[in-house]
């Protein structure tokens, strides 16, 4: 077992974990924070996706030892108090979501990606969600709460 130490959604923690540990795992089994996703494990749905550092980045593709000393926000995170994010509000707003699974991946990436890029193109909206799978929407409605 290792020792982690690191910092999500403002609040410090440190756990013992195995090696092979991914962060994802620890965020969901170690601190219960199960709005992160789990779609596939291979680093294709995006479901899983977290800020480290301020970058989005897919938490079942990296492990928990690599998140030592890091910053790491969740969905959970986004929110101030019972403000919501505006990524969150327009994904509400614009009805982005229909079974809800891969949703907290799309705005976590798209709040990354919106911060970098504030006002994108269609195009480099459609770049931006290749990393993102959603079964239920046909991406319309998510491509209008982003471009809102
Ligand atoms: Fe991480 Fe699918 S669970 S990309
Ligand atoms: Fe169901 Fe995206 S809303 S997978």
């Amino acid at each position: 077992m290792t020792k982690v130490k690191l910092r999500v959604n403002g609040q410090d923690h440190e756990r013992e974990v195995e090696p092979r540990t991914l962060l994802v795992e620890l965020l969901r089994d170690g601190l219960g924070l199960t709005g992160t996703h789990v779609g596939c494990d291979t680093s294709q749905c995006g479901c899983c996706t977290v800020h480290l550092d301020g970058k989005a980045v897919k938490s079942c593709n990296i492990l928990a030892v690599q998140a030592e000393g890091r910053e790491i926000t969740t969905i959970e995170g986004l929110a101030q108090g019972h403000e919501l994010h505006p990524v969150q509000k327009a994904f509400s707003e614009c009805h982005a979501l229909q079974c809800g699974f891969c949703t907290p991946g799309m705005i976590m990436a798209m709040s990354a990606f919106l911060a970098a890029k504030p006002k994108p193109s269609d195009e480099e909206i459609y770049d931006a969600l290749e990393g993102n799978i959603c079964r239920c929407t046909g991406y319309v409605n998510i491509v209008k709460a982003v471009k809102q």
